[in-house]
């Protein structure tokens, strides 16, 4: 029987941009009103009014932890002039979480930062970690009963960000093309992971996220820690070395740095080659995510595994992971493998302690409305909520702590 521990945590995650809406303070919102080729987010899926009923549907399925983050942008819309009512609406919604039996898990900072944070440099202007640090420093006011706290969102995914925003801006098209960015001069479809790998950037994250761990601990009784995006890179034939070499700018070095926190997040949902000149583009292929990433449930584990390896033991919360697909039965499937597969890395004593699947919504994933990641399907006109078969299917795996012996959708 393939059984969890008792205490393991069962939820969904989101991020504060992408089910929000009329997030006007955030360096996306700007980027995505003057980017060709992306779409808006606009009133997203208006989980900032629907937090209630979004946190509920949750509950009522069987799941028992909801990961959300905090908007910097909407808590600090100026520069040092903090909103104590913001912070009061999401203490709101910690609040539900907990009256509602569901352990929050609370993101600081994922992905979007502050307008006028990015019009001062973003993350590579001298005092950025000054700036971030006096913000978790005022989130701290309101994260009394939290007991996991992220400081940042896939930093290595922003690293990547950050270098095709500056790339885009270079270039002689201004052309922009999606978050993610290319793979040795072919364009890669989002979700796949990317080239980009300079230690430094890591190095610099790393010390902004010590500093924000340190006063978080400082100030709650929360476990903190990062969340990295995981490749789940392997080497093809020739490709040993440079396997090495991109892993460790890309991966290994935020692994490192998560090396003293409570706990590390691990975000993974498929894998990639690496030959002797990089990257290797996944081919198309009809089992294909609407991401164009691979079908690879196995990813997880072979994430999970690399994690542990890597930061030395340090506890795991999978704060991540799932698939974009217009086919619920296919996400089941894919969840299924993928539980099956951190079921197996458990057994060979690696300490994982929940696992959060992207996401509890359909939502607005970085400038694309249709890669379709959620348990719930929104209707975006009328923002009514309809539960896929695969929520109800995570609950009672979750109810039951343990996998059904068999696939049913
Ligand atoms: C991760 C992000 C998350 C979502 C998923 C699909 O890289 O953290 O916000 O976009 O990918």
């Amino acid at each position: 029987m393939t059984t969890f521990p008792t205490d393991f945590l069962w939820g969904a995650a989101t991020a504060g941009h992408q089910i929000e809406g009329n997030n006007v303070n955030s360096d996306w919102w700007a980027r995505e009103l003057t980017m060709p080729g992306m779409e808006p987010s606009g009133d997203a899926v208006d989980s900032y009014h629907r937090y209630q009923e979004d946190i509920s549907l949750l509950a009522d399925a069987g799941l028992t932890s909801y990961r959300f983050s905090l908007e910097w942008s909407r808590i600090e819309p100026v520069e040092g002039r903090f909103s104590r009512a913001e912070l009061a609406h999401y203490r709101r919604m910690i609040d539900f979480c907990l009256s509602r039996g569901v352990v929050p898990v609370v993101t600081l900072q994922h992905f979007t930062t502050p307008q006028w944070f990015a019009e001062r440099g973003g993350w590579l202007a001298p005092d950025a970690g000054d700036l971030f640090v006096r913000y978790a420093t005022e989130a701290t006011r309101i994260l009394e009963g939290v007991e996991w706290v992220v400081t940042m969102n896939e930093p290595n995914m922003q690293a990547a960000i950050m270098t095709a925003m500056r790339r885009m801006q270079q270039s002689p098209s201004g052309q922009w093309q999606s978050p993610t960015v290319e793979g040795d001069g072919e364009q890669q479809s989002h979700g796949e992971f990317l080239t980009y790998a300079d230690p430094e950037i890591g190095r610099l994250f790393t010390s902004i996220h010590h500093r924000a761990r340190d006063i978080v601990r400082e100030r709650t009784g929360a476990k903190v820690g990062w969340t990295i995006a995981a490749g789940a890179l392997t080497a093809a034939p020739g490709g040993e070395e440079k396997l090495l070499e991109i892993r460790y700018g890309k991966e290994d070095v935020y692994w490192e740095g998560a090396r003293g926190d409570d706990f590390v997040g691990v975000q993974a949902y498929s894998t990639q080659q690496v030959d002797a000149r990089g990257l290797v583009p996944h081919p198309p292929h009809p089992d294909n995510t609407l991401v164009g990433t691979a079908f690879r449930p196995d990813a997880l584990q072979m994430a999970v595994r690399h994690a542990w390896d890597i930061t030395g033991g340090v506890p795991i919360l999978v704060t991540e992971n799932g698939i974009a697909t217009a086919d619920d039965t296919q996400r089941i499937r894919y969840t299924d493998e993928a539980l099956r597969g951190l079921h197996a890395a458990m057994a060979d004593s690696i300490d994982v302690r929940g696992y959060l699947h992207w996401s509890l919504l359909d939502n607005f994933e970085w400038g694309h409305w249709e890669p379709t990641f959620g348990l719930i399907a929104v209707d975006r006109e009328t923002f009514a909520r309809s539960p896929k078969p695969s929520l109800a299917w995570l609950g009672q795996v979750a109810s039951r702590g343990a996998l059904p012996t068999a696939v049913s959708a």
